[in-house]
Formats: C-alpha cells, structure tokens, sequence
C-alpha cells in the first residue's frame, strides 16, 4: 500500500501527519510512503530526511492524492483535494465531522473510506492513537509560555536586595488534557495557580499538580457523559462566573480552555471581568476556535481590550510543529498499524476503534446516518 503525505494547505498550519522517523519505521513494516515535497519543511524536516529513509518525493499535491492508498494528513483535505482521490482509496486526518457536512459530502461523492482522528474514542486501549490529548497537552504548555511571554512581569517569587517580588496568579478555566498541562507548566515557572471546572473528579487532579480548586457548587443541570461534559445550565454559568469573577480580577494570567464537544464554547469571562483585571494582565482563549470562552476574543488575533493583552490563536499546536508532528505521527502510525497491514484494511467494523472513527466507508455515509 501506498501511503501519501501531501503538504498541509491550511493557513497557520506548520504540522505534518508523519516524520522521517515514523516514515522509516512504516517502511520497515511493509508500506510504501511517498512525500510531497517541502511537506515536512515547516516542522524543521528537510526533504532529504525522508528520501534518506526510502520515501519518494513528489514535487506536487494532485499526483499524491491521485496516486496514493491511503492519505495521512493532520487536517482534512478540501473538497477539491478529496475530488483527486481514487475511488476506494482512504483517507486520515482531524475531521470535526459534526461541523463539516461538506467533507463528508466529498468523501461520500468520490467514493472512499474516511477515518478522524477526533472521533477515536477516549478509552484506554486507544490511548496512543489520540490525537486529541497529544496535541492538546502541547498547546496546554504553549498557552502558559504564550501568556508569559506576552506578561510584564515574571512568574516566581523572588526576594532580592532592592526588594520583594511578589509570585504572579494564573487563573485556568478548564482541567482536561490541556489545562492540566498548563496548570504544570505554570507551577514549574513558580506561579500561584487556581483552577475551575464543572467535573468534580478534576479537584483531585488540579491539586495533585499544585493547583487550588475553585469549587462551584453543582447542580442537577450539569451532564457529563464519557467523561464530556454535554450540558449546562444558564444559572449553573451564572453562579460559576459570581465566585470565579474576584479570582479573575486578582489574576495576571487568564488561561481558558473550557469547552463543550460538538457545542459553542461556553462564555465563562465577560466584559466586566475584562474590565475588573488589572492594567497589563493577560487572556489566552485557548477556545476561541470554537467561539470562545471570553467574550472580547479574537479568532488568531492578539487584541489590547481594557488594558488587557487577549491572544485568541488558534491553532497553538502548530506553534510547536516539531513536537507536534512527531507526536501526531506516532498517534497516526499507531492507528494505522490498528486498522491495516501492509496488505490492506481489515474492515472489523464492529471493533470499537475503527467503528467510532470510521465516518464514511467506500462512499456510505456512517456519521449522519
Ligand atoms: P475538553 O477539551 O472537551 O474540555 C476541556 C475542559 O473544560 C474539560 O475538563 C471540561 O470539563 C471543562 N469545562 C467545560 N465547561 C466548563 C465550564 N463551564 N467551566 C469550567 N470548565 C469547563 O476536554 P479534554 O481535555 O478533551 O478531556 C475530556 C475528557 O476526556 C476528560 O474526562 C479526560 O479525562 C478524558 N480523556 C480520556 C482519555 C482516555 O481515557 N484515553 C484521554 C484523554 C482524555
């Protein structure tokens, strides 16, 4: 089977879905790989990397999409993209079915087999196929050095002689993957850190990294469904943002990375609260993709609101493309080497990995159906 690495189009994207590493290791197993050329270049991989270890290079997209079995990609091809595949042909990439009716239209139209990333089901088993937590756990770093960065002050606690510095307070929204990481890398840079979120088990979590919970009560209201988060209510939001708001206010650094899958992220940082933050603070909405969890955000945009520096990027993996990419090719391989031999697919639809993220087969549409 040949596998095809195009070159990722999207803008601000610098990933690419596999590594020479990884290219050599699928090689050994049997594959063929052929890379579009310059498609590791902004991940700081050179195209002789790939030659080097048996993977031909191909000067442009239409003859790998066309040529290729299977293409590996971080983001979904567009539809035009997807119109150069051959018929029976499979594609893997991050998806966002729930919001991309038009790519599962083109798949469907072209008549080939679709698996997403993002729809690789949370369990165990498929812990190192999951792209999700390996690039959300980068970006939950990125986003507390990002926010450093863009700080003028420091983060430790530091007596010197012409006096004391006081450590500086990150308040994060949010303890999944990524707010976990921030929480951690924040401590390691010697911050205060408070944190809040819905799911309760997270209490335990934030304040095994150094954290301190911010405990809203619960109510009836809040759903949580295989670890998700999937409802809630308006007074719930109400009486979360009335205890969060003086944390907020004292804060230097504003982390949010709340979100609600396949929902618009929910608004958890206000006008007011923007205002009430000190001159000079700082906002990373690490949600802001999907909405936002401030209010004042801006998609990819950095923009100075009430004194307060807001950085609405979004795409904070792609920040930090080396580690990214070796990640998500390791992700990628390990699902691979999950569905395929070097023979082919096995097709065990009812195995729960390939069924979860399996959204069209040979042209039958499985996600809307
Ligand atoms: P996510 O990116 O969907 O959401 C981030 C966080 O925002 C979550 O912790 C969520 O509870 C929180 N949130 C939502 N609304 C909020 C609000 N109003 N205020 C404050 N916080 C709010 O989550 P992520 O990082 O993708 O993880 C989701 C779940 O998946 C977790 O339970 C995690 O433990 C689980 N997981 C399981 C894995 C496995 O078993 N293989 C691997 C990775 C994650």
């Amino acid at each position: 089977m040949l596998l095809g690495i195009p070159t990722e189009t999207k803008e601000r994207e610098c990933r690419v879905a596999l590594t020479p590493d990884v290219c050599a290791q699928l090689i050994k197993s049997g594959f063929r790989v052929a890379v579009q050329s310059g498609a590791g270049i902004k991940s700081y991989y050179s195209d002789d990397q790939y030659t080097a270890v048996g993977a031909e290079l191909l000067p442009e997209a239409d003859s790998l999409y066309q040529r290729s079995d299977v293409v590996l990609k971080v983001n979904a091809p567009s539809p035009a993209e997807i119109s150069r595949m051959r018929q029976g042909a499979i594609l893997i990439s991050f998806m966002w079915a729930g919001t991309n009716p038009d790519l599962i239209a083109a798949c469907v139209k072209q008549g080939i087999s679709a698996f997403s990333m993002d729809a690789i089901p949370r369990i165990s088993r498929a812990q190192k196929m999951d792209a999700l937590s390996s690039q959300a756990n980068l970006a939950g770093y990125k986003s507390v050095i990002m926010g450093a960065n863009a700080l003028g002050k420091i983060f430790p606690l530091l007596m010197t002689a012409a006096g004391t510095i006081k450590p500086s307070k990150v308040v994060i929204f949010g303890a999944g993957v990524a707010g976990l990481q921030a929480i951690a890398t924040a401590k390691r840079l010697g911050a205060v850190v408070e944190v809040t979120d819905i799911r309760p088990e997270t209490k335990e979590q934030v304040e095994s990294l150094g954290g301190k919970f911010i405990q809203v009560k619960g109510d009836d209201s809040i759903r949580i469904e295989g670890g998700y988060v999937k409802g809630v209510s308006e007074d719930f939001l109400k009486r979360q943002q009335e205890l969060v708001s003086k944390h907020v206010a004292e804060a230097d650094l504003v982390i949010t990375t709340a979100l609600i899958p396949g929902k618009k992220a929910p608004v958890l940082v206000t006008e007011d609260m923007v205002r009430s933050m000190r001159f000079g603070s700082v906002i990373v909405d690490m949600a802001v993709e999907q909405g936002g969890n401030c209010v004042l955000s801006e998609l990819n945009q950095t923009v100075v609101k009430h004194g307060v520096t807001i950085i609405g990027e979004s795409n904070i993996p792609s920040l930090l493309p080396l580690n990214a990419s070796d990640l998500y090719a390791k992700n990628i391989q390990t699902f691979l080497l999950h569905l395929a031999t070097n023979e082919g697919f096995k097709w065990e639809l009812e195995e729960e990995i390939t069924k979860g993220a399996l959204i069209v087969h040979q042209g039958k549409d499985l996600f809307t159906r």
